[in-house]
């Protein structure tokens, strides 16, 4: 199926460039010294682009672009694709591209001096008689040292935005973000010890300062973390492996020695780590916050962050970008709401924005109120901007300010905006969308068998998946968030809704054992093991699963868990807590009651009952997919599901699909491995698995788009692949029929005209029941996902566009949805 005349892939082109780039200086400027010694110096003209490099020419460090005449002085890695700038003397205050040097001075101490000669920044090590020379040493460390060795400036004791592995952040050291992608100067986040011992990422911008890791809501030790050891030291190891004194631990997915690692505060307030891939690429292998929304000061006053699904900032309904430009600045009204005067209580009205928070400025709580009270006491109040109510409680939360806002499905609350009573609200329904610029495409991603549509417009697009988004909180039950904020003490209730939300529970194997009744009731098993059913204390229904060949030890196995743990999206089943005791190794999951999609889908018994109807299947395909999609972009980029089948997809009272058994082929692994890259067995279930499995390539979140790629042709089909293939194609053998099938399908696609074929592909036990133009855009998206070579695959992203495209019932609902109250 591949096309044999390809251009070369893009990742050759790089490497040929980056073999330029460092082979051109060589010929254009003197080479790259191991070192500059005392007295001697270099100006832009001769170092830009390196002129040190370490003595496994793993770092170097010179002049490094930032503007048009402006250079930063900086060591970065050699071997990345793309500058990946590791530490920057002067990021603020960028140097002319002439005549500007760095001098190793005649006293001892290294600076860099501008055109005019004003010294931007030295390394105030003179006078010292013993400074010899100035290094960089292969950890990526510039150091001044003197004749024996030893260190008298270290520029990892200056870090920028990125600590490299043996680089230690201490009480004295601040990793601050750069303000934008790709830019040298200072933003506005921070990665420090606080004054409490904890390790935190604060956002301190120009109109606030914000706390938002870890949870503000949960005290130190709900948060994992110790404050009572004052020595104020964290560093990653060789290994990938991140300890610090207030007992932050975390590690790489792909832990292990001889991997180019960092940890970067980016420019969107997240910190990673990330690892370099042998062909120059950088792989997330652990972020501080899943879901980038969390982070604060994002979209700036009145700003609200949302998933659409990738991260985006939007304006409530009712206001604009105050700068088009830049988000800091955050929304304004379109109208001033005038406040004051006798008749504003009469003059406004509310705007409920479903799904959305904004965390503090809170102006009063009231417990116990109606909402009609609630209403009014801002109402009545010029400077309250909305609030938050919560049915059950009656809690009113009213707001001085809205700041980091953010609209997601797991947000359960709803802010209920004020507005001028005739104005803004005409307007209700364009406004709330995402003012952004239109989503990237994956280069070389989209295979030409997915036509859009010519009357597809991309607006049209936005407003469907935000109202999408929108849409989904009329299912989510109301919010607790604010009952969690500092200062107020939490009920009994709340008290126990916080241990599940402090998501994660340790079970004892006894536990266990009476919950399931001593495993009496087996609702599957799998290759990974057993499932059974049980209650907990609580009358929580479970399911727990009792894993089979898990070698880890059970610290290691905490720490992947509790990763699984935090994994929290309406379609992944919603993992409780474990067991890890002697050599029990159990997983408590949420219980879903409808079953799994193969026993609904295939189960010929079921005959007397009416089959799985059309908007049910369409629904499990966009669910599938919005659940990959976030596994593979929006939580950790690492979770690979390896093993996507209608066995692994749950559904529940609504036929709302659940995937379940994610994070599996990490818990499974076995050896000390290199990471999820490169899962070294075969894991998966035949007829589901990738082509690249066999072919002993690098895995990657391609493989589950494939596997999703054949669950869609059986949804529409109503029968296993391997089943109804040889009615269209001449082969029994599993792992041809799907190339062969896919040639076939793609054939059929092209004739565009007649579409009757997809007419006899679909279930015939939906009598004819279903929508024409659905499936046939199912079946177009499948043969994409079915690709032999994997980067013509869509990313589960895209798929997700294409899918919520044709979601036009979406549209009614939102107007629904965006009443006034
Ligand atoms: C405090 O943290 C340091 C650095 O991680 C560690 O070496 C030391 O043992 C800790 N002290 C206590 C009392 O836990
Ligand atoms: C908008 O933001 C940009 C970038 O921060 C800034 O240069 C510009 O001056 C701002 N414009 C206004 C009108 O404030
Ligand atoms: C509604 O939006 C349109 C176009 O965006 C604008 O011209 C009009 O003035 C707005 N109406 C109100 C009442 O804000
Ligand atoms: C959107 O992208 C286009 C081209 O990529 C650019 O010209 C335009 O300024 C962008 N608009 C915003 C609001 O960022």
């Amino acid at each position: 199926m591949a096309n044999k005349y390809q251009a070369p892939p893009t990742s050759v082109v790089c490497t040929n460039l980056l073999l330029l780039l460092v082979l051109l200086p060589l010929f254009a400027s003197p080479s790259p010294l191991s070192q500059l010694s005392r007295g001697s110096s270099l100006s832009v003209e001769d170092a830009a682009d390196t002129f040190l490099v370490s003595q496994d020419n793993s770092f170097s460090c010179g002049f490094y672009k930032v503007g048009s005449n402006a250079y930063a002085f900086s060591v970065w890695f050699s071997s990345s694709n793309g500058r990946t700038v590791a530490w920057t003397a002067n990021r603020d205050r960028p140097v002319n591209g002439r005549r500007s040097r760095i001098a190793f001075r005649k006293d001892g101490s290294v600076v860099l001096a501008d055109a005019d000669d004003a010294v931007v920044w030295s390394t105030d090590t003179g006078p010292s008689p013993s400074a010899d020379r100035l290094r960089l040493r292969d950890t990526g460390n510039l150091v001044v040292e003197d004749r024996d060795g030893e260190i008298l400036w270290q520029s990892f004791d200056t870090p920028t935005d990125t600590l490299l592995p043996t680089q230690p952040i201490t009480k004295n050291v601040r990793l601050v973000s750069s303000v934008s992608e790709g830019a040298a100067a200072s933003g506005y986040y921070s990665f420090y010890f606080d004054s409490d011992n904890v390790l935190r990422l604060i956002y301190d911008g120009p109109d606030i300062s914000s706390i938002y890791w870890p949870n503000p809501d949960y005290t130190v030790y709900q948060n994992g973390r110790t404050n009572y050891n004052s020595s104020r030291y964290g560093v990653l190891d060789d290994e990938g492996q991140f300890l610090a004194s207030d007992r932050l631990a975390f590690s790489a997915s792909d832990t292990g020695p001889g991997t180019r690692r960092r940890l970067t505060l980016d420019y969107d307030g997240n910190l990673r780590l990330y690892s370099l891939t042998h062909d120059g690429h950088w792989l997330v292998t652990w972020v501080a916050l899943p879901k980038l929304c969390d982070v604060h000061g994002l979209c700036g006053r009145n700003g609200i962050c949302v998933y659409t699904p990738r991260t985006r900032c939007s304006c409530p309904p009712g206001y604009e970008m105050a700068n088009a430009s830049d988000w800091n600045e955050g929304c304004r009204r379109k109208t001033d709401m005038g406040c004051g005067g006798d008749d504003h209580p009469r003059r406004v009205k509310f705007l409920r924005l479903p799904d959305t928070d904004f965390w503090g400025f809170d102006l009063n709580y009231t417990p116990s109120v109606s909402f009609k009270r609630c209403g009014n006491l801002c109402r009545g109040d010029c400077s309250c901007e909305a609030f938050t109510y919560r049915t059950g409680t009656g809690n009113c939360y009213t707001k001085s300010a809205l700041f980091n806002g953010k609209s997601s499905s797991s947000t359960n609350s709803n802010v209920y905006l004020k507005v001028l009573r005739q104005a803004e609200v005409a307007n209700v329904s364009q406004a709330y969308k995402p003012v952004c610029n239109a989503t990237e495409n994956e280069p070389g991603v989209g295979s030409p068998a997915v036509r859009y549509r010519a009357r597809f417009n991309w607006s049209y697009l936005y407003w469907f998946v935000s109202a999408f988004f929108l849409v989904e909180v009329l299912f989510i039950s109301v919010g607790w968030w604010f009952m969690f904020r500092k200062g107020k003490k939490p009920t009994a209730v709340e008290e126990g809704y916080m241990m599940i939300s402090s998501q994660f529970k340790k079970f004892t194997y006894r536990e266990l054992e009476k919950a399931t009744e001593n495993f009496r009731h087996e609702l599957g098993r799998g290759g990974s093991g057993a499932v059974y059913k049980g209650v907990l204390d609580d009358e929580r229904v479970v399911a727990v699963k009792r894993l089979v060949d898990v070698t880890q030890g059970e610290e290691e196995f905490w720490a992947e868990v509790s990763v699984i743990g935090k994994i929290n999206h309406m379609n992944l089943v919603r993992m409780w807590g474990f067991c890890s005791q002697r050599s029990h190794r159990l997983l408590v999951s949420e219980y879903v009651e409808n079953g799994s999609l193969d026993k609904i889908l295939f189960d010929g018994n079921a005959a007397a009952s009416a089959p799985l109807g059309w908007k049910e299947r369409f629904k499990i395909a966009v669910g599938v997919a919005k659940g990959l999609f976030y596994l593979h972009h929006e939580c950790l980029e690492w979770v690979i599901h390896c093993d996507v089948k209608p066995e692994n997809i749950l559904l529940d009272r609504d036929f709302e699909p659940k995937i379940a058994d994610f994070g599996l082929a990490k818990l499974l692994k076995r050896g000390g491995g290199a990471g999820p890259e490169y899962l070294s067995r075969i894991r998966g279930t035949r007829g589901y698995i990738a082509p690249e499995w066999a072919l002993n390539l690098p895995i990657t979140g391609k493989v589950d788009v494939y596997s999703y790629g054949v669950v869609l042709l059986e949804m529409v089909r109503g029968s296993r692949v391997s089943n109804w293939a040889t009615d269209w194609v001449d082969t029994e053998e599993v792992e041809m029929v799907m190339g062969k099938l896919c040639l076939a399908l793609k054939e059929k696609l092209a004739e565009k005209e007649d579409e009757s074929w997809v007419r006899n592909l679909v279930d015939s036990r939906l009598n004819g029941q279903f929508d024409l133009e659905q499936a046939t855009l199912i079946v177009e998206i499948a043969v994409a996902c079915l690709e032999e070579e994997r980067s013509r695959r869509p990313t589960m992203d895209s798929v997700v566009r294409m899918l919520l495209s044709y979601d036009y019932k979406s549209k009614e609902l939102h107007e629904e949805n965006l009443v006034c109250v």
